[in-house]
């Protein structure tokens, strides 16, 4: 058995809410073939119709994700003390930890994490990095090095999409400011997989996720009405489109409802990177997308002001 907060709610166990027979599968996009057209063509479906896709062949090499994995990998494997060297701190972003969520009814998530920013340069805190391994500093800036260049191409796409110059959601949303945070989800092997949850149902409340995940499944999408499990595909990028988006398309784009289930034997981890405004800034439907037909549907607010309702669950 599990300790009782754990234990989830009926309407939340993965193992009664999991929807069972043929799964529809999240989309696979191809964003290396250099059919410009097509790409946006398929990164604007996915993100219209499911708010979360695969992209393959995006240029990041596999060596690069590798040392990635391995170095996040080599931390959690430090001792508890040790790692507790980096425990977040009391309202702020950044650290080790084991619960970020207010959660509801006192329930506890079966995760370890550890958040630091990765981009720009003055957004970053060298001291909640880890010191060990040694070459986690380096393998973690090479990585961020590679993504800003798939995050700017996804944006270029999705405003394509929305009718905009190609530089419109990057400036909207600050434009070099933009900040990259890492999270490395640790999910330790769990003897009662079908009554806990890794991280709970939730929208990303960054613009746009890029996640690596490792070999083990466990995340799970809500869509018409069912959670549906996400398939491994080696080598792809899971690309969440989160609130800011959703806002600033005023709908036309969907921040995607997930959360994560845990394995019985294997330790499941995943590296999202959530691609956020910086917190003054402004974030509300873009007005060149609005008209009397379409009018805004979700109010504008600066970023932080966002973050906080959400955080403590206040309405937005
Ligand atoms: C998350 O949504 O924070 C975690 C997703 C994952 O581990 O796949
Ligand atoms: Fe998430």
């Amino acid at each position: 058995m599990i300790p009782p907060e754990f234990i989830r709610s009926e309407e939340e166990q993965p193992g009664l809410t999991t929807f069972q027979g043929p799964v529809p599968e999240i989309p696979v996009v191809d964003i290396g073939h250099g059919d410009e057209e097509k790409t946006v063509e398929d990164v604007v479906e996915a993100a219209k119709e499911w708010g979360i896709f695969q992209v393959v062949n995006h240029g990041i090499p596999a060596e690069a994700v590798r040392q990635l994995q391995r170095a996040g990998g080599e931390f959690f494997g430090l001792s508890q003390e040790e790692k507790d060297k980096y425990a977040m701190k009391e309202g702020k972003f950044e650290g080790y930890g084991t619960k970020l969520q207010k959660e509801v009814a006192g329930k506890k998530a079966w995760v370890d994490f550890l958040f630091h920013n990765v981009w720009p340069p003055a957004s970053i805190n060298y001291g909640v990095w880890p010191d060990n391994p040694p070459d986690y500093r380096k393998v973690n800036e090479e990585y961020a090095q590679y993504l800003l260049i798939v995050v700017e191409n996804l944006l270029k796409w999705l405003s394509k999409g929305l009718g905009l110059e190609e530089e419109g959601l990057k400036v909207a949303l600050g434009g070099e400011e933009m900040e990259y945070l890492l999270k490395i989800n640790y999910y330790p092997p769990c003897p009662r997989p079908d009554l806990a949850l890794g991280v709970v149902a939730h929208t990303d409340l960054s613009a746009i996720t890029i996640l690596v995940p490792n070999e083990v499944p466990g995340l799970q999408v809500f869509k018409d009405e069912h959670w549906f499990d996400a398939k491994y595909i080696p080598n792809a990028l899971i690309i969440h489109i989160g609130d800011q988006i959703e806002i600033l398309s005023n709908g036309k784009y969907k921040s995607v409802l997930h959360r994560t289930t845990v394995n019985k034997e294997k330790t499941r981890m995943s590296w999202p990177v959530f691609v956020s405004p910086p917190p003054e800034k402004m974030i509300g439907p873009l007005p060149q997308l609005l008209s009397d037909e379409n009018p805004a549907k979700f109010k504008s607010k600066k970023f932080k002001e966002y973050q906080y309702c959400k955080i403590n669950k206040l309405p937005q």
